[in-house]
């Protein structure tokens, strides 16, 4: 198979980031699809640390890297992460990134809207608060302004017009005050040339590159439970996180998603509001996060840690058509003397294999555990299966079960390098 994707298979973090930079040497082209700077991506290589949100982690490596039209863009983000990621070393011209010049813009008053939401309402979702709900909101009710926009004034000025009337009445209601439509006009223009300069029609472009017989790596934001169809509703994003919007989201046709493979922590993690069956509050959950250190890379929030979900992650390897997995964050289950794993779930007396589609059914869910013995020595670190310890070994082969996908790929650290390959994804 030519191409891959990479998604993530829970609630996000899985390491999708570290994945995509080890994979992007292999690959030509590296393509976000969906999600937008809500996304928060960390890749460790020797001593230093890229965090990309919007930028695909293809950059790292030098690699042609394409923000499709399924991503929404916040074109002052863009210009700073790309200005942040040049100062580490890594130089981001129109050479290596191409910006869909069809994607939608995330504004100003788009982040207003979702921070002034969250502030006010009684069951907030515990978004990032950068805008991504409101800017997806106004693409689907067609007011959005898209990358092309920049470069035509008249359809800028008329756009804006068309924009502010529709929030005026939010932001009243919100008790925000009245957006300032010069002021907004004139911000986009005072920096459209700089972003125009990544504009084209990616579509055009990766078509070519696949026809050429170029092997494209699409990387997913946030994860299959945070899809908005197919995740805990209303608590997930506002895109399609699953492997089928590869395709919507960068203009190559359906086939193009070519190997899926799903990225799958070694436990559970969520951030924000919303059902989590697994979820530990005792000690193991802070042994998770600290020793994972799980915090937001985004906001910084502490991660809500539980058990490995094989539910979950079956019903994920369903949705998205996952081939195989990259197993990772293994280490951080050294030394637990005992471990569980969710095989399914009890609702009133009944055992379910799956994620129910109701919250309220969600919340009331009774994890069906099994355990397993842990391990006291140290996998951290390892590059080879042969230096597992046979219980590490026994737990993968039985998520490998449960799942009912194989094991591509295991992380063993936060390191590029860190990295043990069972199958190689573009060869399957
Ligand atoms: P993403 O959003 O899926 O790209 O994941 P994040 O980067 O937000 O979160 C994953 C975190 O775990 C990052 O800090 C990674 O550096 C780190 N990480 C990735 N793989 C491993 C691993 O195998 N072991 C450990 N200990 N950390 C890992
Ligand atoms: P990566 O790509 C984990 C969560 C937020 C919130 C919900 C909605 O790093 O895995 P949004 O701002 O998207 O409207 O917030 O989705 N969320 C993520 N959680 N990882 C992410 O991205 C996330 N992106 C959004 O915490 O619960
Ligand atoms: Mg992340």
């Amino acid at each position: 198979m030519a191409n891959v994707t990479v998604i993530g298979a829970q609630w996000g973090d899985e390491g999708k980031g570290k994945l995509v930079d080890w994979l992007s040497n292999r690959a030509d082209v590296v393509v976000r699809f969906q999600g937008g700077h809500n996304a928060g991506h960390t890749l460790v290589v020797g001593n230093q640390t890229y965090k990309l949100s919007l930028l695909p982690s293809g950059v790292v490596q030098g690699k042609l890297s394409v923000i499709g039209n399924g991503v929404v863009v916040d074109p002052w983000h863009l210009l700073d992460e790309i200005e942040r990621i040049g100062a580490q070393g890594v130089s981001v011209t129109p050479d290596l990134l191409i910006l869909a010049d069809n994607a939608c813009l995330i504004l100003p008053l788009h982040k207003d809207l979702d921070q002034a939401r969250e502030a006010a309402a009684a069951n907030k979702i515990g978004t990032t608060g950068r805008g991504i709900g409101p800017a997806y909101e106004d693409k689907v009710g067609r007011r959005a302004i898209r990358v092309a926009d920049l470069a035509d004034r008249a359809a800028l000025e008329a756009k804006i017009d068309r924009l502010l009337a529709h929030h005026a009445p939010l932001r009243r209601g919100l008790g925000l005050p009245e957006a300032d439509g010069e002021a907004l006009l004139a911000r986009l223009e005072a920096i459209a040339p700089k972003v125009l300069a990544y504009a084209q029609p990616a579509w055009l472009k990766l078509n070519e590159v696949a026809k050429a017989g170029r092997r494209v790596l699409f990387e997913g934001a946030q994860g299959a439970l945070l899809d908005v169809d197919h995740g805990t509703y209303p608590y997930v994003t506002s895109s399609n996180t699953v492997a089928g919007q590869a395709a919507a989201g960068s203009g190559l046709g359906a086939k193009a998603t070519g190997y899926v493979l799903g990225i799958v922590k070694a436990y559970t993690t969520r951030v924000g509001e919303g059902p989590f069956p697994t979820e530990l509050t005792d000690e193991v959950g802070q042994h998770l996060g600290t020793v994972g250190r799980e915090f937001g890379t985004v906001t910084g929030r502490a991660r809500r840690c539980g058990w490995f979900d094989a539910a979950l992650v079956r019903q994920s390897v369903a949705l998205n058509g996952i081939v195989g997995v990259a197993l990772t964050k293994l280490d951080v289950l050294d030394g637990l003397a005992t471990l569980k794993i969710c095989t399914g779930y009890r609702l009133d007396g009944r055992e379910l294999s799956y994620l129910p589609a109701g919250l309220k059914a969600q919340g009331e869910l009774t994890p069906v555990y099994e355990e397993m013995e842990g391990w006291s020595e140290s996998t951290h670190g390892a590059r080879s299966w042969r230096d597992l310890p046979a219980a590490a070994v026994k737990y993968v082969r039985r998520v490998e079960e449960l799942i009912g996908a194989p094991v591509a790929l295991l992380s063993t650290s936060p390191q590029r390098d860190d990295t043990i390959m069972m199958r190689d994804p573009f060869q399957d």
